[in-house]
């Protein structure tokens, strides 16, 4: 008698055909990571991930890449998106267009999709996932939130016997990197900074980290997965009342004596990312409404608070819930290696035959409502 079937056995043992669109710090460390492991990534896919396409705006970009010579090679993401017999377009080019355009157009054309692109979920996660859901097509997102740490899919899928009540989170490494510099090295606001610039781990605009916005973008896919909710990126409190910081948004106006009291306390000052379901006083004062409380504010932070013990650009995820209690995880929040491989494995998991990032954790109502009309369109 022929064996059981393994559960996750592939439909199919033909190459997975991969459009790789972007190849900046992530994408082409995708790249490397499909042309350099390719027998391993086969035995774990059960078939191989071949490369297909690759959209780069500079050829110079592709140096020293040692491309096969069958891979398509163009600047524009949409004609390496839509090369005749692809199966996946891998999204890494970052920001809202054409990343939007591309992702929707690939969905609505039965084409899965892997992206990195926080900002874009959180600003139109719910059309994404409406046309997901009218295509049948698989959209996975792993390496949105946490870079290279293993988050959302221990979130939506293995955590799916947790009912979650809350979740905290250092989830920007830059602003945690700054944090540092200031509390261990005793630099001011402007020169943590400006190393944090010096040595790579902000931008030349670095206000998206600063003000919390990269945080609350994450926040928004994080609380999707844990509450069945696309809350608006707006929804999340980014300036503070009082405590570190207070009347500036994220980080951009803490200063050393914020964090020296904070030190004098036995405390650590970090952006502290926060969603919880609404208490019965916040649901009364909504006329009975249920919902998600968000913010991404600084905090100060007890020394034994697992989020005290993120370090440089790390990042550290808090899980509340029962039955489990507390699950907390952590790693790297970014580099191009470590969220190239969060991209695989959503290949992997694709080559599986699995579906969405958020299969396992349904929206809810108001979720529901909130999706725009005719998005599957
Ligand atoms: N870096 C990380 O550690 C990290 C971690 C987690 C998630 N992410 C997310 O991953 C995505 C990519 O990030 P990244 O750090 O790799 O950014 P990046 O280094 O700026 O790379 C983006 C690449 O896409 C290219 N690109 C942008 N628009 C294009 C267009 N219209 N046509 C062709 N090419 C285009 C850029 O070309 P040029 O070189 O010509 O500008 C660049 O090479 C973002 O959504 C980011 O939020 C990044």
């Amino acid at each position: 008698m022929a064996p059981p079937a393994p559960a996750t056995r592939p439909a199919s043992r033909a190459p997975l055909r991969v459009a790789l669109l972007g190849v900046g710090t992530v994408g082409r460390a995708v790249a490397e990571a499909l042309l350099a492991d390719t027998d391993r990534l086969t035995a774990r896919a059960g078939r191989p991930l071949k490369l297909v396409a690759m959209a780069a705006r500079s050829r110079r970009r592709l140096d020293g890449l040692g491309l096969p010579p069958d891979v398509v090679l163009t600047d524009d993401p949409t004609a390496a998106a839509t090369v005749g017999g692809v199966d996946v377009v891998v999204e890494v080019l970052g920001g809202l267009e054409p990343a939007g355009s591309v992702v929707l157009d690939g969905i609505r054309a039965g084409r899965a999709v892997v992206t990195a692109n926080k900002h874009l979920l959180a600003a139109r996660g719910s059309e994404i996932e409406a046309a997901a859901l009218a295509s049948g097509t698989p959209v996975r997102f792993e390496a949105a939130v946490g870079g290279g740490t293993p988050v959302l899919r221990l979130l939506a899928a293995d955590l799916v016997g947790m009912h979650v009540e809350r979740i905290r989170g250092v989830v920007n490494g830059t602003t945690n990197w700054i944090l540092d510099r200031m509390e261990l090295d005793g630099l001011d606001g402007a020169a943590a900074l400006a190393a944090a610039q010096a040595a790579g781990y902000a931008e030349a605009d670095p206000s998206l980290d600063l003000d919390g916005v990269d945080a609350a973008d994450k926040l928004v896919i994080l609380s999707r997965l844990a509450f069945g909710v696309w809350l608006r990126p707006e929804e999340v409190q980014r300036v503070a009342p009082d405590g570190p910081g207070a009347g500036g948004p994220g980080i951009s106006a803490v200063s050393r004596a914020d964090i020296e009291a904070a030190a004098r306390r036995g405390r650590r000052v970090r952006l502290v990312a926060e969603a919880g379901r609404s208490t019965d006083r916040d649901r009364s004062e909504r006329g009975g409404e249920a919902g998600v409380e968000a913010s991404v504010l600084a905090r100060e932070v007890d020394r034994d608070d697992p989020l005290a013990s993120a370090s440089g650009v790390g990042n550290v995820i808090v899980i509340e819930g029962a039955p489990h209690g507390v699950v907390t995880v952590s790693g790297p929040g970014a580099g191009g290696p470590a969220t190239a491989a969060a991209v695989i494995a959503d290949l992997v998991a694709i080559a599986h035959g699995e579906g969405s990032t958020w299969d396992a954790s349904p929206l809810t109502h108001r979720a529901a409502e909130a999706a725009p009309v005719g998005a599957a369109g």
